[in-house]
């Protein structure tokens, strides 16, 4: 793994540990107000960014077009802002941060829309791949 799909991932990961220490901390401390901000740090900082990376992986060639490096950076940056403005939110502090940071999220699954349809002919299908090596190898 490398490239934006190695950077997605380690950054996933980065989120997840966090989240993790965060999730310990709730549940030692018995204090679940913030618990709507730690799932959003889970479900879009883990799961969300390490699907973008293996699609990454998986499509290399997605990955060495700039919009991805500008998905890459609009998807961290909205994690950043939409966690600790969920946090805002509910503690009543405020709402702007959690508005931004949801806009640029969502921002980021665009943005990933325009990348997998830019590269639906760069991906190959398993099997057309093997038979594809087949001919080349009986001719
Ligand atoms: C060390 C790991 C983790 C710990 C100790 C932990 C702990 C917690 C605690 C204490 C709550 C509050 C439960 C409640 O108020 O009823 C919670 C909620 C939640 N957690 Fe975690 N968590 C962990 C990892 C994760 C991961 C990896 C994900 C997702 C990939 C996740 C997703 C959620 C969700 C969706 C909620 C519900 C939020 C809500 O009801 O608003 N958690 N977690």
């Amino acid at each position: 793994m490398r490239g934006i799909s190695f950077w997605f991932f380690m950054t996933a990961v980065i989120y997840v540990t966090l989240g993790m220490i965060w999730g310990i901390v709730m549940a030692a401390t018995g204090d679940h107000r913030l618990a709507a901000a730690h799932a959003h740090l889970n479900l879009v900082g883990w799961v969300t960014l390490a699907l973008f990376g293996i699609y990454y992986h998986l499509v290399p060639r997605a990955g060495e077009h700039l919009l991805a490096k500008l998905h890459f950076a609009v998807a961290t940056v909205g994690v950043v802002l939409l966690v600790p403005g969920i946090a805002m939110a509910v503690s009543g502090a405020g709402e702007l941060l959690a508005k931004v940071g949801s806009v640029l999220t969502l921002a980021s699954m665009l943005l990933f829309a325009v990348v997998v349809f830019r590269s639906r002919k760069a991906v190959e299908v398993p099997e057309r791949a093997m038979v594809r090596q087949g001919l080349e190898q009986s001719a």
